[in-house]
């Protein structure tokens, strides 16, 4: 079975690289200057990636002249698409006037308006120029306001990419530990001593999670988590385990922060009103800034306060060259003025379309599958085990994934590594299907493999 499934993988990379060349002569040449070719982990891909020419609206088209629709959309980020007219419009009016001033531009009020209106957690914020910096920030904040070092996170839950996060992200079933804490640390010098601050908790599991917050609430400053998790092709926790983490988090005087750097692009105010559930403090990036680099953190006025440096709560400096630049404002207020409600409920309508189409698919041909995601989001997991945390999903099986992500590719439909993806606001059901389809011919040559 495996060696069949190997030669039909063999044969999508093979058929990938003859569509290919020019992107692996640039790969060639790029390998020269940066680790792997590449400046990004998420934008490498084995054998290697293929190069942007240019994109608009749902196409991607690469530098071979490859065309694909475009479910990755930059890791969710262009929630209007490629090029979007009034954003690009916005930009390019902003770049005659100048693109960075050490004074503060309008925009910077106009967009963190559009954004604390809607988000029920957020009272005030502040910009950052990407999520990890947020989600940074945020912790910072966090224990600025508790007086207290530790935090809390799960095993799974990626947060960007500074050392207090970078514990039990993805690590391999051989490296776990037979409970969540203590975590793993992610590279060789990683100090050890994060393992004492950071305390890792199993998804949806109440009893242990509590029991980890409670004996450590003395110390804990925060809690910080995704309410849908990204790297689980975007699986929203289980409703009762989002209301046990805001009661035990509100109880133990430990900040509850939502990193909602993805799933902000389920309602206008992010799951958090979806759940109805309202974090101390919110984390977003992405979707925000109009295809340009970008993050923010912000919360209750309480805490927010400590970085107000006019204050006599002052005690948190946050400073940043680029923060709030006056592109990414410009972007990113056309972005949020954009982004009324019917839009929200067609993607999300979209979406649960296309993921019982999926669903469809896998039960006819009888393959373990599960697809997960909610509203615009959605994941291909090929699994038997039921997915509710990281352990679950890593049961998914390595070689069928990249059948699907490399057929897909070949098929001109781009997802995530993963075969996770995102719609955009411009998407139908004719792009939709057209996803469906390429993966009912995959998943009918992975059948006839098995
Ligand atoms: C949930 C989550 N948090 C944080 C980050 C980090 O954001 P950035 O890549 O902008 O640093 C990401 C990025 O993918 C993310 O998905």
């Amino acid at each position: 079975m495996s060696e069949n499934l190997q030669n039909l993988l063999n044969q999508k990379i093979e058929e990938y690289k003859s569509k290919t060349q020019i992107s692996q002569n640039l790969q060639s040449d790029a390998k020269k200057y940066m680790p792997g070719g590449s400046t990004r982990t998420t934008q490498w891909m084995d054998p290697y990636p293929f190069y942007a020419k240019n994109a608009k609206g749902q196409i991607m088209n690469d530098v071979d002249d490859n065309s694909y629709l475009d479910f990755m959309i930059n890791a969710t980020s262009l929630i209007l698409g490629h090029a979007s007219p009034n954003v690009i419009d916005a930009i390019k009016t902003q770049t005659d006037i100048g693109t960075a001033y050490s004074a503060p531009t309008d925009g910077q009020t106009k967009l963190s308006k559009l954004i604390t209106d809607r988000t029920p957690s957020m009272d005030t914020l502040r910009f950052t120029n990407s999520g990890t910096e947020a989600t940074m920030m945020s912790i910072m904040a966090a224990r600025a306001y508790t007086k207290k070092q530790k935090i809390a996170k799960f095993e799974g839950g990626y947060h960007g990419t500074h050392d207090h996060v970078s514990i039990s992200v993805g690590p391999k079933a051989s490296e776990l530990n037979e409970t969540t804490n203590p975590g793993v640390l992610q590279y060789p010098g990683q100090p050890e001593s994060l393992l004492d601050d950071v305390i890792v908790l199993p998804y949806n599991d109440i009893e242990t999670t509590k029991k980890l917050l409670t004996e450590h609430r003395n110390e804990l400053a925060c809690l910080i988590m995704e309410p849908v998790i990204s790297g689980l092709g975007y699986l929203p926790l289980d409703i009762e385990f989002l209301e046990f983490t805001r009661e035990i988090t509100k109880e133990l005087n430990i900040v509850l922060i939502y990193d909602e750097i993805q799933s902000y692009r389920l309602a206008p105010g992010g799951a958090q009103e979806l759940f109805n559930i309202t974090p101390d403090m919110t984390t977003l990036g992405k979707i925000i800034g109009g295809g340009l680099p970008v993050g923010a953190f912000g919360g209750k006025e309480e805490i927010m306060d400590l970085l107000n440096p006019s204050s006599s709560n002052y005690n948190l400096s946050h400073a940043g060259t680029f923060n709030g630049n006056p592109l990414t404002m410009e972007a990113g207020t056309v972005v949020m003025e954009e982004l009324t409600i019917d839009k929200y409920d067609a993607m999300n309508e979209l979406g649960n379309n296309l993921r019982s189409k999926l669903n469809s698919i896998f039960n006819e041909l009888e393959i373990d599958t599960q697809i997960t995601g909610i509203g615009s989001l959605f994941g291909i997991n090929f699994n038997d085990t039921k997915i509710s945390d990281y352990r679950s999903f890593i049961k998914n099986n390595n070689i069928l994934t990249k059948i699907l992500f490399m057929g897909s590719i070949n098929n001109g439909i781009l997802m995530q590594t993963k075969n996770a993806g995102a719609l955009n606001t411009l998407s139908t059901n004719t792009e939709t299907n057209k996803l469906v389809e390429s993966t009912r011919m995959i998943a009918t040559e992975i059948k006839s493999n098995l």
